[in-house]
């Protein structure tokens, strides 16, 4: 039950950035939805935040899976009616270099990374509406920026096998723009913010825990973002130092 709070929920939130996201938002007050594709792993998940006093609710839900999605969407619309907080987090990596990259690869780091976020904003989008003052988070990567990339900033971690990593998270930008013109634009929609979020290389699953910044670290701009003020801003790009060049 939530009460008064604002309901948030996480995709991809069983571990790594996603889980202290859930984790962060829940000691904000909300109450907090933890996204696993795997029932067994959200469970676990919630159950280790529990231990440390932090209280959620595992669900299962596959970003890529339409059925997963439709089923949590209905039950979020039979128990609650709305959606404050929608963080796309969930993601996955997959490596190659440019010239070896297939088409193949490309869609399935696109299927989870771009068509993921796509397909739950689309379903999400009539329950945030309905929500005082609802925030979309879209968790990018400093890789996904083409200006950084395109002047060599020397952006962390091993570039010479993210092509389509890199390429979904510009991918994601760009969605976040258009979302943030569209919303503004309506007036049914014009109480929604979306920005997306750079954690910063992060020693997480995703790579293999080489990653130089903590979770804590990480997850602060996507909570910051997630319970921005109405005077925040949307349709930016940020790291928790402030705005990051497209
Ligand atoms: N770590 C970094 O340095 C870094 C930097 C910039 C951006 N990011 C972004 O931060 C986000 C979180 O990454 P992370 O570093 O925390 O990686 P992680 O530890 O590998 O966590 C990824 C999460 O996404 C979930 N996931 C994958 N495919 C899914 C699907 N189809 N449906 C639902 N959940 C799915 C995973 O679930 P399973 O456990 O079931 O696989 C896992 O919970 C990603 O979007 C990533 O691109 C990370």
């Amino acid at each position: 039950m939530t009460g008064d709070k604002a309901l948030a929920l996480v995709t991809g939130a069983n571990k790594g950035i996603g889980k202290e996201t859930a984790r962060q938002l829940a000691r904000c007050g909300l109450a907090v939805l933890l996204g696993s594709r795997d029932p067994d792993r959200g469970r676990d998940a919630a159950l280790d935040l529990a231990g440390d006093g932090v209280e959620v609710t595992p669900v299962q839900l596959d970003v890529t899976d339409m059925a997963s999605v439709t089923t949590l969407e209905k039950r979020l619309r039979a128990d609650h009616g709305r959606l404050d907080v929608l963080v796309n987090n969930a993601g996955v990596f997959v490596g190659a270099s440019a010239a070896g990259t297939t088409a193949a690869h490309m869609r399935s780091v696109f299927e989870t990374n771009v068509f993921g976020v796509v397909t739950l904003i689309h379903t999400l989008l009539p329950l945030l509406g309905q929500a005082r003052a609802p925030r979309i988070v879209n968790v990018s990567s400093t890789t996904g920026s083409l200006a950084l990339t395109a002047g060599g900033a020397g952006i962390p971690g091993d570039d010479s096998r993210r092509m389509a990593y890199c390429a979904a998270k510009a991918a994601v930008n760009m969605l976040t723009i258009h979302y943030a013109k569209a919303f503004a634009a309506d007036p049914g929609l014009a109480h929604i913010k979306i920005n997306s979020a750079t954690p910063g290389y992060t020693a997480t699953d995703m790579n293999d825990f080489q990653g130089t910044r903590t979770v804590a670290e990480a997850a602060r701009v996507i909570v910051g973002l997630a319970t921005l003020p109405d005077d925040g801003p949307s349709g930016g790009f940020f790291s928790d130092q402030g705005p990051v060049a497209w």
